[in-house]
């Protein structure tokens, strides 16, 4: 049976997807340096699911080490999720995460077109709509407008992909625009362990509630929603990880073709509603101060799924009392 190759398979996204092909049957071979994950990840996918992946520690950019894989390996697709993910690093180091999140695409590109594999998913992002130009986003809305390098490395790509299908149509590309993803495995094995202090929400959340930290700033009170906090579509990463499955099927069916699908859940929540969520299904009090806006932000941003649902046959199942339990779940158990 051919393999998934999975860049980056043992990170937050990586991790969950590797279970959800596992249980479904497939057969995988992973590429990580763990520059932003941990070995004993590859332990817990082994517990959760019974089953081994064929494993590469290194990195994308090595050229050698993936003429490597893709010769001792039998790989039908790609899926990549190796990329460096810091908004704020982004901006502070933009040499380095254009390299990671572009140069390591090309490098990938290129030996599968060696090897002439041709399938691929790229996970792109909402940051590439930038200011959307309407809510809730359709794929067609405008994309561009980026202020950070990663969300433009991540339009970068998806530039490279289509023009890269445009000059060679039997390629067959799939690029997932992921909205908020949160909360964690239901076993608790694994899940979402940034470095240091999160700078995302749910993180800060469950670190509050665990104690770790003393008080969520909240980024504003004053953008035009219902209670004045910044509204986005949080999606639970078993949601998340499923919609590859699918991804997986769908161009296997297709053979050739470019799909774009946004995947979040099709709802917005505001972060004080995060944050009541959290307190009730875990029955914990997260402390919170109303801050002053964070620079680049935007006041509003969810998905319409609707293609996804129509075109993949996914649908996000779970709710934020799942993502809130979850989240915190594994904080707790590590
Ligand atoms: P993550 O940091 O948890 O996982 C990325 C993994 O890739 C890590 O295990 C890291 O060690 C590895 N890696 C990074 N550079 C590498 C390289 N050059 N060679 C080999 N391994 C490398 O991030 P994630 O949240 O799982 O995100 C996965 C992908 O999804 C990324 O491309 C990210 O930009 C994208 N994405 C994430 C989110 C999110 O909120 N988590 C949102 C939109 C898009
Ligand atoms: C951020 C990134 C985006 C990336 C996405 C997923 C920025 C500007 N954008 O988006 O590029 O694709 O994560 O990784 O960083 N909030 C607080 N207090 C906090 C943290 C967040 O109030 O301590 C608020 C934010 O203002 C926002 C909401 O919570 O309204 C969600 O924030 P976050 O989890 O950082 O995600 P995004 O801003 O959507």
């Amino acid at each position: 049976m051919k393999k998934i190759f999975i860049t980056g398979c043992t990170g937050y996204i990586g991790s969950h997807t590797c279970v959800e092909l596992l249980n479904a049957g497939k057969k995988i071979v992973g590429l990580d340096n763990f520059s932003n994950s941990k070995r004993e990840v590859l332990d817990k996918i082994k517990q959760i699911t019974g089953k081994n992946i064929t494993f590469y520690e290194g990195d994308m950019l090595d050229k050698t080490l993936l003429e490597k894989i893709f010769t001792e390996n039998e790989i039908e697709m790609v899926i990549d999720f190796a990329a460096y993910k810091s908004v704020g690093d982004s901006v502070s180091k933009p040499i380095e995460y254009y390299v990671n999140n572009v140069s390591s695409v090309l490098s990938l590109l290129q030996v599968m077109k060696e090897h002439n594999v041709k399938t691929f998913i790229f996970s792109s992002s909402a940051t590439v709509y930038g200011n959307p130009e309407m809510i809730p986003i359709t794929e067609n809305c405008k994309i561009g407008g980026t202020t950070n390098p990663y969300g433009t490395s991540k339009l970068y790509v998806e530039g490279i992909l289509k023009d890269l299908y445009q000059s060679d149509h039997s390629w067959n590309i799939c690029i997932f625009r992921y909205f908020n993803p949160v909360g964690a495995h239901q076993s608790g094995l694994i899940g979402e362990e940034p470095n240091g202090i999160p700078a995302n929400l749910m993180p800060f959340i469950a670190k509050v509630a665990n104690k770790e930290l003393e008080c969520l700033n909240v980024f504003g009170n004053d953008y035009d929603t219902k209670d004045g906090t910044g509204v986005r579509d949080y999606i639970h990463i078993i949601d998340l990880a499923k919609a590859h499955v699918c991804g997986v099927e769908k161009l296997n069916k297709e053979k050739h073709g470019l799909y774009i699908y946004n995947l979040g859940t099709g709802a917005g929540y505001s972060v004080l509603e995060m944050v009541e969520a959290f307190q009730k299904v875990n029955n914990i009090k997260v402390p919170y101060k109303i801050v002053g806006r964070r620079a680049g932000d935007i006041g509003v941003c969810y998905a319409d799924s609707s293609l996804a649902e129509k075109e993949l046959n996914w649908k996000a199942e779970l709710g934020i009392e799942d993502m809130c339990r979850d989240a915190y779940n594994y904080i707790n158990k590590k």
